[in-house]
């Protein structure tokens, strides 16, 4: 779960507007340009829901824990509202992919929520609040329309402001590949890229704001088609902006890794070293009950691959343990490909049934409490390798993109290229800056390291 967009300094706004974000980097992405679309209506975002007109809950549907947040958060705002004379203007807003997937049950189920809107609808947000108001019960339904998003999103009046100097770009949206167990291709609708000439007219907007750092995201972002030469030549082409220093992407499918893409990471310096590569299991048996359409096997091969182009790269993955039918043997599969691979960093999860996938309905599902212990176990095996990732850099000098400031005065925070963020000494102007940072420790979540001499040698990141 993440708080965002930043709060704005400055003056005052007339309309305060506070939005939760839950869920992945795409719905950081939404809500951002959420508080894009509204800014000329007078909202300004402020970081907190005491007092505030319009609440924006952007949710997540893709396990059963994260959309059950969504419930909780709702009743504490309904108290809010009732007890607060401040708040009791507020209006309650659900975005996202719950809205999307539960859009009728939850307004029944939270009659204090006053409309909901899916999320290839957002951009109609103004419209919808200026008739709305308080009018509870209005439903602004979302079809699958992302090109229509899109375009909206692109005209002046939604002009993209950032806080930071690394900025997420959302350059596909929606899954076709129906992974048994997951509803994004029913909360996103199909895949669906953006033209290349949008995405480089946001980023030189971008660059032009002192972005230095790009996340390009996609829920398939590797299957992106809106460019001639696929995802490879859009990182060429942004590589190119003025400013642009480090493009990343997210999140990619083993099935769509193809040879531009893999070369691209040997041949553009732009192109950070770090790639998040879910693979779900180490089974066979299992990955195809997934329909995953590829075996541990040829995952392993696209590793190698990779590592061929980009020796030093970070490899992260998504797990998913307890799926239904997994044995212990099929859970040891996974623990030895995760050995083989050796992480960088790794996000790993209890399978969660969701309604209308076809994993729900699939016999032999897995008691909690194994799902339990082979989380543990998996998560141990994958801390493991991330310390070791993390000390491996020790010693070294890399180029950090400081980002913002620190807890302590006269410290600032940035990230490495291998994504891990890293504590220095030095002053706020170094934020929005690249330097050579010697790192010096590392400790359980970060690095520390102190600015190497100007004319220190940068190592090749
Ligand atoms: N249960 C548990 N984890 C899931 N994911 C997707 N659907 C489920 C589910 N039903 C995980 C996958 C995916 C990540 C975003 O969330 O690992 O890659
Ligand atoms: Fe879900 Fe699979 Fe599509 Fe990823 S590839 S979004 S896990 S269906």
């Amino acid at each position: 779960m993440t708080a965002a967009p930043e709060p704005q300094a400055g003056s005052a706004p007339e309309k305060r507007l506070f939005i939760k974000t839950y869920g992945c980097q795409m719905n950081v992405y939404d809500s951002e340009r959420m508080a894009d679309v509204l800014r000329p209506l007078g909202y300004g975002v402020v970081d907190s829901p005491e007092g505030a007109d319009l609440v924006v809950l952007n949710t997540c549907h893709i396990r059963e824990k994260a959309a059950e947040k969504v419930y909780s958060e709702i009743g504490r705002l309904k108290e809010l509202r009732a007890e607060d004379p401040a708040s009791a203007g507020m209006t309650i807003a659900v975005a996202g992919c719950v809205a999307q997937a539960e859009g009728q049950e939850l307004m029944n189920r939270a009659p204090a929520v006053d409309f909901v809107i899916g999320p290839q609808a957002f951009h109609k947000l103004p419209e919808l609040v200026a008739r709305n108001s308080r009018v509870r019960g209005e439903r602004l339904s979302a079809e699958f329309a992302a090109e229509e998003k899109f375009d909206a999103l692109a005209g002046p009046a939604a002009a993209r402001k950032v806080a930071g100097p690394a900025a997420f770009l959302t350059v596909q949206e929606g899954c076709d590949k129906f992974c048994t167990f997951c509803v994004v291709p029913y909360t996103r609708g199909a895949e669906f890229s953006r033209p290349a000439e949008a995405i480089l007219a946001e980023a030189r907007a971008l660059a032009e704001q002192g972005v230095r750092e790009v996340t390009l995201l996609g829920q398939n972002v590797n299957a992106y088609d809106g460019a001639p030469g696929g995802l490879a030549a859009l990182v060429r082409a942004l590589a190119a902006v003025p400013g642009l220093d480090r493009i990343r992407y997210t999140t990619s499918h083993p099935r769509d890794m193809d040879a531009a893409l893999i070369a691209a990471h040997g041949e553009i310096e732009a192109l950070m070293p770090y790639l998040h590569l879910p693979v779900q299991s180490g089974s066979d048996r299992v990955l195809k009950a997934m329909n995953r359409a590829h075996t541990a096997e040829r995952y392993l091969r696209l590793v190698e691959r990779i590592r061929g182009a980009r020796p030093d790269i970070a490899l992260s993955g998504d797990f998913i343990v307890g799926f239904p039918g997994e044995t212990d043997a099929d859970f040891d599969a996974t623990l030895e490909l995760v050995r083989q691979v050796r992480y960088a960093s790794a996000f790993s999860f209890k399978y969660s049934r969701r309604p209308g996938t076809p994993a729900a309905v699939m016999a032999d599902q897995v008691e909690e409490t194994v799902k339990a212990e082979r989380l543990a176990r998996l998560q141990a095996l994958l801390e493991e390798q991330r310390q070791s990732f993390n000390a491996a850099v020790v010693g070294r000098t890399l180029p950090v993109l400081f980002e913002r400031k620190g807890r302590y005065a006269g410290q600032v925070v940035g990230r490495t290229p291998y994504l891990q963020g890293i504590f220095t000494e030095g002053p706020d102007t170094l934020i929005g800056q690249i330097a050579a940072v010697e790192i010096t420790a590392t400790g359980p979540n970060s690095l520390s390291g102190r600015l190497a001499a100007a004319d220190a040698a940068l190592e090749p990141a």
